[in-house]
């Protein structure tokens, strides 16, 4: 009997859990409706960086005193690829123009960082058609006087304002690096999010040793990034209303189960679309399927999670426990030695 894949994501039925993660693969109208034709549940949009709504708005603002602040030097740090890419207007556009062209969800996907006022425009991306929102806080707090208290409060207060001037679901992409992650999320859901997208890839600077340089390239993943995710997809899983969709590191059918398993609700794809094609996106569902079928699993209901921590009885001292066990263990002895003084 064929497995039921479909899905429930913060609110959306899906036909199954595979999704176009953000990318500039949604850039082009006619790889859109080859995603669609490929199988994809859905697709997140490339993401409007509250960088190009602030520029925007700095360009209407005639009055404004571009040294007020550090906005206007903070914006000559980003390339010209970025102030070419489509401002706020013809993003709305876009997503109306998507949603004409094919029929699976689109998500809007809008990357911010500061409580500057941006987030108004959430409410344009609602009327432009868009079925859902990803909100992406990629920031990197870099001062020695912001408490990590004040990184997540401002965090909330981004995530609140979005979502009480919308009402299409509001998924919030965050990056793993918070100090108590769990208590986080759930300041997150009661700030309005949906679902969490676990998790943001830092691109991680080159530096030239020589001519003192460092530069960002551009690394797509492959599936060893996937291990991190789903250490929290397993963590967060159950304990909040929130949907948990993963993203980063995810290539295979394999990866796909696994992701489901610690708890995902849906599963992102990018960097293997990029390097393989959209066409992926079949092959790997199809092999979900034939993967499942061949074990008996009934539905995706029935896999998700069942690898988290809300199957153990007390998650935090298993987690100790098997990190003792792994750094101590004889495995390690027979791999360097005996411990010799
Ligand atoms: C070329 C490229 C562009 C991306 N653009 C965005 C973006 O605009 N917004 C966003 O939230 N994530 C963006 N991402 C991150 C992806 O959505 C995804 O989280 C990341 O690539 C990890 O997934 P993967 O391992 O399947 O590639 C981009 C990734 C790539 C490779």
């Amino acid at each position: 009997m064929n497995p039921t894949l479909s899905t429930s994501y913060h609110g959306i039925q899906l036909p199954h859990p595979l999704v176009v993660g953000a990318s500039p693969l949604v850039d082009q109208l006619d790889r859109v409706r080859a995603m669609e034709d490929a199988g994809a549940a859905a697709v997140v949009m490339h993401s409007l960086f509250e960088e190009q709504i602030l520029l925007d708005n700095l360009v209407e603002e005639t009055f404004v005193d571009a040294h007020e602040d550090s906005f206007g030097e903070a914006i000559s740090y980003f390339p010209s690829t970025c102030r070419i890419a489509p401002d706020a207007d013809s993003y709305l556009a876009r997503i109306a123009r998507i949603k004409e062209a094919v029929s699976i969800p689109v998500f809007a996907s809008l990357n911010g960082r500061t409580d500057r006022g941006w987030a108004s425009h959430a409410a344009e991306i609602e009327q432009a058609g868009a079925d859902a929102l990803e909100l992406n806080l990629y920031s990197q707090p870099t001062s020695d006087e912001t408490p990590s208290d004040e990184v997540e409060s401002k965090a909330a207060d981004i995530v609140r304002s979005v979502c009480a001037s919308i009402s299409i679901p509001v998924a919030v992409k965050i990056s793993p690096f918070y100090t108590s992650l769990p208590h986080f999320a759930r300041r997150l859901e009661s700030a309005g999010a949906r679902a969490l997208v676990i998790f943001n890839r830092f691109y991680q600077p080159e530096i030239n040793i020589e001519d003192l340089t460092a530069s960002s390239t551009l690394q797509l993943s492959d599936s060893s990034e996937l291990n991190l995710r789903l250490r929290w997809l397993a963590i967060l899983h159950g304990r909040q209303a929130l949907d948990l969709a993963c993203t980063g590191g995810v290539h295979s059918h394999t990866d796909v189960i696994k992701a489901l398993m610690s708890g995902a609700t849906t599963v992102q794809m990018v960097s293997t679309l990029l390097l393989n094609g959209v066409s992926r996106i079949g092959e790997i569902l199809q092999r979900v399927a034939t993967w499942m079928e061949d074990r008996e699993y009934t539905s995706i209901d029935q896999l998700r999670g069942c690898m988290s921590h809300s199957r153990t009885p007390n998650p935090e001292a298993i987690e100790r426990a098997n990190y003792v066990r792994m750094v101590t263990s004889a495995q390690l002895r027979d791999r360097f030695g005996p411990v010799k003084w």
